[in-house]
């Protein structure tokens, strides 16, 4: 069997994505493993969840850094010494230096929730209600110095129902989301899914519908 893919993960809280990343790396035919989270912020719930897999943890709080640039030199460092190929952000809360992104370039990767390029930013699912838009979801994509923006490798859609406030269409979202990071994990894990421009193209053996996932209302 290939080398699996080895992943850092940067999380700043709760970490439900990480869980569905944990989850899927538990099987060994999973193309990736997770050899390392790291987190800007001490005791969040997202790094009892990594040492209850038994996955490596590391704080570094960018309180005590004087710059972003010296935040992410520091992270850099951290996820090079482990020999991490590969970097998920999930649920990652702090903006990202030109600098780093560009040194893993094609190399790093964001869950965010919304049907980009809708509703980059924050409080995603209120803004949504308020647009009065029929499908909303999330995104994963392909890390640009801009933020929520760069190549999309997948996205999956929700109905917004007529019925929703914020909590109830986030918690319809995240659901999603956690089938849609592994999907998209495996696809770049396995070289599916490849940087062209500004697009994400498929090889030829890679079915469209493995790209999108549609969520039925509860
Ligand atoms: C998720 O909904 C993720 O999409 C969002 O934060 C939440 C983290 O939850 N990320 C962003 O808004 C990034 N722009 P989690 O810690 O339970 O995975």
């Amino acid at each position: 069997m290939a080398a699996r893919l080895k992943v850092g993960v940067l999380i700043s809280g709760r970490g439900s994505n990480l869980q569905a990343l944990l989850d899927a790396c538990a099987d060994p035919a999973f193309p990736a493993e997770i050899a390392l989270v790291l987190s800007n912020v001490a005791g969040c719930y997202g790094l009892e969840r990594a040492e209850r897999a038994g996955v490596p943890t590391h704080v570094i709080s960018h309180r005590d850094y004087a710059s972003r640039e010296d935040f992410d030199a520091a992270m850099d460092k951290v996820l090079r010494g482990a020999g991490i190929e590969f970097v998920c952000l999930a649920g990652f809360m702090r903006l990202l230096s030109a600098g780093f992104v560009e040194s893993w370039r094609n190399r790093m990767i964001n869950i965010h929730p919304s049907l980009l390029p809708s509703f980059k930013g924050l409080h995603t699912h209120e803004r949504a209600i308020e647009a009065g838009v029929r499908f909303h979801g999330c995104t994963v994509h392909f890390v640009t110095p801009d933020l929520d923006d760069g190549p999309i490798i997948a996205q999956a859609a929700v109905p917004v129902l007529p019925t929703d406030d914020p909590d109830a269409l986030a918690a319809r979202v995240l659901e999603s989301e956690h089938r849609l990071y592994p999907l998209a994990l495996r696809l770049v894990a396995e070289n599916k899914a490849r940087v062209s421009g500004s697009r994400v193209v498929l090889t030829e053996d890679t079915p469209s519908a493995s790209v999108s996932v549609l969520n039925p209302a509860d």
